[in-house]
């Protein structure tokens, strides 16, 4: 509620203890309108819930909305039934109290749908085990069962509640509903023979015509046609839109099972219901006067029963019996769901209870008669007990709050209560006394008699005793009771019949003949034996209300006042005029007015100062001393005046709304400032642990790097030390050169170590490359090992790569390395040229010299120079060497052939020139003597030469002089000497004189083979290579 007071401008107040002007009806209604206009159709006055039939789905039932009201104080939350219906369970729960909720208001006003609702509200939020579901399902299932056969289309409420109803539902001492017990009140009999224009009969007739399945109709000899049966349509409305039978049936006939009907006694249940169908089609005739039944040969019996009575007598006779069997047999069913419902567990006798009456509220119509009057004899008794308790209630809470009692100004309808029911005096006794005694009573001498006897009451007039102006308003054959909620008129007229309730001795013996086993429970062989006269029905009405209010006494009771705001059973109409009438009659103004004899609100300390505390620096924002003290400070500082609040024990008591509604405003004010100084402060908190946590964390972050830095470096400089001390790196130091030994041990490996892992990192790049890390003494050898390892690596991937004629290329320079390097002068000059397959082309050479070589492959050719034999004369000459032999030409003269087995073998000087002798046999007579040849290539030539005689091991290469053969057994001599030109020619001694060119000798002697072998390498690598 408190969540609430705010917005009380557009929804009204959710308590109409908290309307300023309480008294005025109009602005009671007016607050219902507002809410009603909002869809809020629950108000409180204190703790009854007043309720407005919405006449639509409010999707305010779900489970969602159970669990809100779950264990929540009641003014904490917006007034619904799960409220009222929580708030009695757990009063029950922590009390230990029996509660009871009384449920009120006219036919539509949405008694029986409140009333499942907290039915359901406690079925799925209260605990539960598996026996307890079947209890459930039993309790829930017992509405449509009974509803079928107590509830029927009324012109007010297509599902009117024919009944009156009370229903115990018991919880075990966990809190789980374990049983239930029905009581009924007043069932309207007289519906089963006769309904008004537009209404129905029961529910159950309409269901099973509509429902049953083909068979059981057969069994039951029933027509599916419920024009057919006379019973049914005297509102003439058989069939309605909004009822479906058909699916209602299959509702009530599977509740049938749950509740735990066997199949033989729902069967026996709708044979009765069948009969009454065809009791009522009994027709009669005869002559006048007398009765006999003329429709069906099958019930003559009944002709029998009836036949001393006249046609109007058979027909009530017919229809009483009809009345009685209904009657009786839906008494049997709630018996029935009692035993079903009935909690069996003896280990745990004890339970609690909590009742729930959905009873009629108080009628007035047009006319009123018997049963109106006993309906608001009723109202009338259920007024009288909430009178007393809740001014029980309220002055029990004064007094326990030690507040001194202010008397309440209500009106007291005891003096009401008294007039109906009081012995010998009142109303019923004066109707009973009618009925039973002898003579010609009638409801007129009733009606005499009660101006005789009660006709001086204050509450009680009838046309005789009523003034001019009441005359005009009131018949001859009514009486008016001045109820609490307003002046009602009966009439007379049935009173004593309906009272009287009678059905003839020998129809009920023919009753209590029958094999239907409900019915011979019905009706009792006893009953018959029994002489004394049955109780009256308003005595026995009298009886069961007074056993009512015992038990509801017993109890903690809840009130839900249930309001319908149309006729028309509309969404969203508020007919001011209906609703006003049912506010009076409702005594809805009286019970606020009840209510607020003393004050309108009131909260234990603790909720109050905690709702308000900032309203007063001193208790804001904690108050830490006494509650009440707090809660007295805080008042004072509102400036309360003493006459506006009280303070009890434990509770504040502020006797106008306005008081309230003030605070409630400065508090809304001050929300505001507050909402703003807490958003700032919790901004600026927010922030700040924001930036904290940042702080600490980069904090955190740094000195965790910083220690990995620092560890490293620690762990570094350990390490390090160790090596020193533990290894005796100085000491390894200056033994190094000596054996190994404990002292340098260590030292001389982590030297090697350390050569190995700089040489793996600085290996030569390829075979030019000479550099190489310096080893250590102790690894020379491996080193040296290691660096030829590595050259050959080197050169074995290289020399992989090379091509075939590369390979030929290196085999020649190899061989004329073997001959010449370091043996003769020139030979260095050569090694950076290559050598060429031949210097002479086919077109070199004359034709004719080919032409006689015939089929011997050429190999090489050069040009060359000849010197004769005799006088050293330089000649021009081609020399060629075939696969067999050295040819030397002259033009197109084939000059001379060696043979190369002739071959003998070739000299050639040590120094640069390019002379060489090829010496043959001098027995040989096709040779003119050795043959002195001098090639620009020499080299090159010789080696082609060695290659293609195969005489590589027949090179001699001479110093100073070479002899050679000239003929005839003479020789020759050249004799050589350095120079710096070359120069051949015919010494004087006769020699052949051969100066040798200098600068190339000279320099070739000059360069070191070394770097021959780089120039050549170089050369090589010049080159590209092949892929
Ligand atoms: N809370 C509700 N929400 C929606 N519809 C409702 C509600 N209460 C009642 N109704 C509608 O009003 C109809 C009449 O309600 P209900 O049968 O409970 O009236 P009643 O007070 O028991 O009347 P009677 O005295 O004739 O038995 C319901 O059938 C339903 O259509
Ligand atoms: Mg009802």
């Amino acid at each position: 509620m408190e969540s609430a007071l705010t917005a009380r401008d557009r929804v009204g107040v959710q308590d109409f203890v908290l309307l300023e002007n309480y008294t005025s009806e109009a602005a009671f209604i007016e607050n219902l309108r507002k809410r009603f206009k909002e869809n809020l159709i629950y108000t409180y006055i204190g703790s009854v819930l007043v309720s407005v039939n919405p006449y639509k789905d409010l999707e305010i039932y779900t489970k969602n909305h159970m669990e809100r009201y779950r264990g929540v104080n009641f003014y904490e939350v917006s007034p619904h039934i799960y409220a009222v219906a929580d708030n009695s369970y757990r009063s029950m729960r922590t009390e230990g109290k029996d509660q009871c909720i009384l449920i009120s208001g006219e036919s539509g006003a949405g008694k029986t749908e409140a009333s499942k609702k907290i039915l359901q509200y406690y079925a799925i939020t209260c605990p539960a085990s598996e026996q307890v579901q079947t209890v459930k399902d039993r309790l829930l299932q017992s509405n449509p069962v009974l509803e079928a056969f107590g509830n029927a289309k009324t012109l007010r409420n297509d599902n009117s509640s024919r009944f009156g109803k009370y229903m115990d539902i018991q919880f075990d001492f966990k809190g789980a509903p374990v049983g239930g017990h029905i009581i009924n009140y007043l069932l309207e009999k007289s519906r089963v023979v006769h309904q008004n224009h537009g209404e129905r009969n029961f529910h159950i007739f309409y269901q099973l015509i509509e429902g049953g399945e083909e068979d059981l109709l057969r069994r039951l000899g029933l027509e599916r046609n419920p024009l057919q049966y006379q019973y049914l349509i005297k509102g003439n409305c058989p069939k309605v839109s909004s009822i479906n039978d058909r699916s209602d049936w299959k509702v009530v006939r599977k509740a049938l099972t749950v509740i735990g009907f066997s199949e033989d006694e729902v069967e026996e249940l709708l044979n009765i219901i069948a009969s009454v169908l065809h009791l009522g089609n009994v027709q009669y005739g005869g002559e006048e006067g007398s009765a006999c039944i003329t429709s069906d040969t099958q019930i003559k019996y009944l002709a029998r029963l009836m036949s001393p009575l006249n046609l109007e007598q058979a027909s009530s006779a017919r229809d009483a019996l009809s009345k009685a069997v209904y009657g009786r047999t839906f008494t049997w069913l709630v018996n029935k769901i009692n035993a079903s419902l009935a909690y069996t567990d003896d280990s745990h006798k004890h339970y609690s209870v909590i009742g729930l009456l959905d009873i009629y509220g108080f009628e007035v119509f047009q006319h009123n008669s018997f049963e109106q009057f006993c309906i608001n004899y009723c109202n009338e008794k259920l007024q009288q007990l909430f009178i007393e308790l809740t001014l029980k209630s309220e002055q029990e809470e004064y007094e326990a709050e030690g507040i001194t009692w202010e008397p309440v100004q209500y009106f007291n309808n005891k003096i009401i209560c008294d007039l109906v029911e009081e012995k010998f005096k009142g109303i019923i006794s004066i109707l009973d006394e009618e009925c039973l005694r002898p003579g010609d009573a009638s409801d007129f001498t009733f009606l005499e008699k009660l101006e005789d006897t009660v006709g001086g009451h204050p509450h009680f007039v009838t046309h005789k005793l009523a003034d001019g102006k009441t005359r005009k308003v009131m018949g001859r054959e009514e009486f008016r009771l001045l109820h609490y909620a307003g002046e009602v008129n009966y009439n007379v007229n049935g009173f004593l019949d309906k009272n009287n309730d009678l059905l003839f001795r020998n129809l009920k013996e023919v009753m209590v003949m029958s094999e239907n086993k409900i019915l011979t429970q019905c009706f009792d062989r006893e009953e018959l034996s029994d002489k004394k006269r049955p109780d009256t029905a308003a005595t026995q009405f009298k009886a069961s209300l007074a056993k009512l209010m015992e038990i509801l006494m017993s109890k903690e009771p809840s009130y839900v006042r249930c309001i319908k705001p149309n006729d028309s059973k509309q969404a969203g109409r508020f007919d001011e005029v209906l609703i006003r009438h049912q506010v009076k009659y409702l005594g809805l103004m009286e019970n606020l007015r009840v209510r607020r004899a003393g004050f309108a609100y009131r909260r234990r300390y603790e909720v109050f100062l905690q709702r308000y505390k900032s309203l007063c620096p001193d208790t804001w924002p904690n108050w830490q001393g006494k509650l009440s003290d707090g809660v007295s400070t805080l008042v004072k500082h509102l400036g309360y005046k003493p006459e506006e609040y009280k303070l009890g024990r434990s509770k504040i008591f502020i006797r106008f709304p306005k008081t309230l509604f003030a605070t409630e405003d400065a508090l809304e004010t001050r929300k505001h400032s507050l909402a703003t100084k807490l958003q700032a402060g919790w901004k600026g908190y927010s922030q700040k642990s924001k930036y904290q946590k940042l702080r600490t964390s980069a904090i955190a972050v740094q000195a965790w790097w910083r220690g990995i830095l620092a560890k490293r470096r620690a762990q570094r400089r350990r390490q390090a030390a160790n090596t020193i001390r533990r290894y005796t790196f100085v000491k390894g130091f200056i033994y190094r050169h000596k054996e190994r030994c404990p002292e340098n041990e260590y030292f001389l490996d982590y030297v090697r170590y350390s050569f190995l892992m700089n040489l793996r990192r600085n290996l030569p790049k390829n075979v030019l490359d000479k550099s190489w890390p310096t080893p250590p003494a102790a690894l020379k050898e491996a080193s040296e090992h290691l660096r030829k390892l590595c050259m050959q690596n080197m050169v074995w991937s290289y020399c992989k790569k090379i091509s075939p004629e590369w390979k030929h290329q290196m085999e020649q320079k190899m061989i004329a390395s073997e001959l010449f390097k370091d043996k003769k002068d020139n030979y260095p000059q050569s090694v950076p040229k290559l050598f060429v397959s031949t210097r002479l082309n086919g077109e070199d050479i004359n034709p004719k010299v080919l032409q006689a070589l015939g089929s011997e492959k050429m190999k090489y050719a050069v040009p060359v120079t000849k010197y004769d034999r005799k006088g050293y004369k330089p000649r021009p000459r081609q020399l060629l060497l075939t696969g067999n032999s050295a040819v030397i030409a002259e033009e197109g003269k084939l000059k001379q052939r060696i043979d190369y087995g002739a071959l003998k073998g070739i000299s050639v000087s040590s120094l640069s020139d390019g002379l060489f002798v090829l010496h043959v046999p001098s027995d040989d007579n096709k040779q003119k003597g050795d043959v002195v040849l001098q090639s620009d290539h020499v080299i090159e030539t010789l080696t082609k030469i060695a290659i293609c005689a195969e005489k590589i091991n027949n090179i001699n290469i001479n110093q100073g002089s070479i002899k050679f053969a000239v003929g005839q057994g003479k020789e020759g001599i050249i004799d050589f000497t350095p120079g710096s030109e070359l120069l051949v020619a015919k010494a004087k001694n006769g020699h052949l004189s051969v100066v040798s060119g200098l600068s190339l000798s000279a320099v070739s002697h000059t360069l070191p083979v070394d770097l021959c072998c780089d120039i050549f390498l170089s050369w090589l690598s010049s080159r590209r290579l092949p892929d």
